[in-house]
């Protein structure tokens, strides 16, 4: 009995947790998705399932999923442009900005250019219920360079967890937590991959501007997974289609945590849980660990300075639950 359970453990990991959405249906450009704006500078490939969006001095440019999704595995792979890229700004996220002005959701995979010589960042981020006053972003330098290839970025989202994934690693999980509230993102959204100018924000706080002379910056997608339940938003919240959820491959095996963790140890640059120049009380879900603490501040120690830790770095490892007051 034991072993069957064993063995069926064993093929549901290798189906659908580790073989993540590699057995999932590819959808060509035209199943999943629509032009959204800069029309000139999108372009279908010829086989249907690859698209190219681009940045020039006239404009950006984008698409947008034709459904919107409740809870889903989303999947795209992308190759960035490569060389002087910085204050470009390419995104895959998710997002009902457009339905609920006030209180949206959003789900981030945004990649910050940069200049000559140096690599790509990833920001991920969330939003729920409106909650733009608390930003929840983290940055990561990558193992690879990401202009030289294409790579494959995913977001798994279920009712009470959220994982990004870079290839088969996962990078970020975020777990629901009670004190979150609205915070965590619970209303149908759609899935977006948009190119676009960012200087004012993306390199350095707007230091190094997008350079028209490298123009067209062109972003590559392709392998489109959109994995979800399609709702109405205006009619229902509820998945109607929940059989196909069951598939949806949100755990994350004991290989993939520790992949997880040595990814974060390793090309993690950015944490708002440890900024303390915007967050004197970190946010509730946040886990503070002071090895982390310790090596951003390495990094940063402006943003991550605060006095909170400062002198003591002997201290053992431990974890505690922040408690958020007044944000
Ligand atoms: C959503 O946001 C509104 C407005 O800020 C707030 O009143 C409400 O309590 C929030 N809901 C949840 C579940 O957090």
């Amino acid at each position: 009995m034991k072993s069957y359970l064993g063995i069926l453990t064993f093929v549901f990991h290798v189906l659908f947790v580790s073989g993540l959405s590699r057995n999932l249906p590819i959808l060509s450009f035209d199943e999943g998705y629509s032009h959204l704006f800069g029309n000139d500078n999108l372009m279908v490939l010829k086989d249907g399932k690859s698209v190219h969006i681009s940045l020039d001095e006239r404009t950006g440019s984008g698409f947008i999923s034709q459904d919107l999704y409740l809870h889903g595995f989303f999947s795209t792979s992308i190759k960035l442009p490569a060389d002087y890229t910085a204050g470009v700004v390419v995104a895959f996220y998710m997002s009902n900005g457009d339905i609920f002005e006030k209180n949206h959701d959003e789900i981030d995979f945004e990649f910050l250019g940069n200049i000559r010589g140096k690599n790509w960042r990833i920001q991920t981020n969330i939003y729920g219920n409106g909650s733009t006053n608390v930003g929840r972003e983290e940055r990561y330098g990558l193992w690879f360079d990401p202009s030289e290839d294409f790579h494959r970025y995913s977001i798994s989202w279920t009712e009470d967890q959220i994982v990004f994934y870079v290839d088969s690693v996962p990078i970020r999980e975020i777990k629901r937590t009670e004190e979150m509230r609205g915070d965590f993102p619970s209303k149908p959204m759609s899935l977006y991959a948009t190119i676009w100018d960012g200087s004012d924000w993306a390199t350095n706080g707007g230091r190094y501007r997008v350079n028209y002379k490298y123009a067209p910056y062109i972003a590559k997608f392709s392998e489109f997974v959109l994995h979800g339940c399609a709702v109405d938003p205006l009619y229902q919240f509820k998945c109607e289609a929940a059989p196909t959820l069951d598939s949806i491959p949100s755990g994350i095996t004991h290989e993939q945590r520790m992949k997880m963790e040595s990814f974060r140890k390793k090309h993690m640059q950015y944490s708002y849980c440890y900024d303390h120049s915007r967050y004197k009380v970190p946010p509730s879900e946040c886990v503070i660990n002071a090895k982390e603490a310790e090596r951003l501040r390495g990094f940063d120690p402006v943003t991550f300075g605060g006095a909170h830790h400062r002198g003591k770095g002997h201290h053992r490892t431990r974890s505690i639950q922040a408690k958020a007051s007044s944000i």
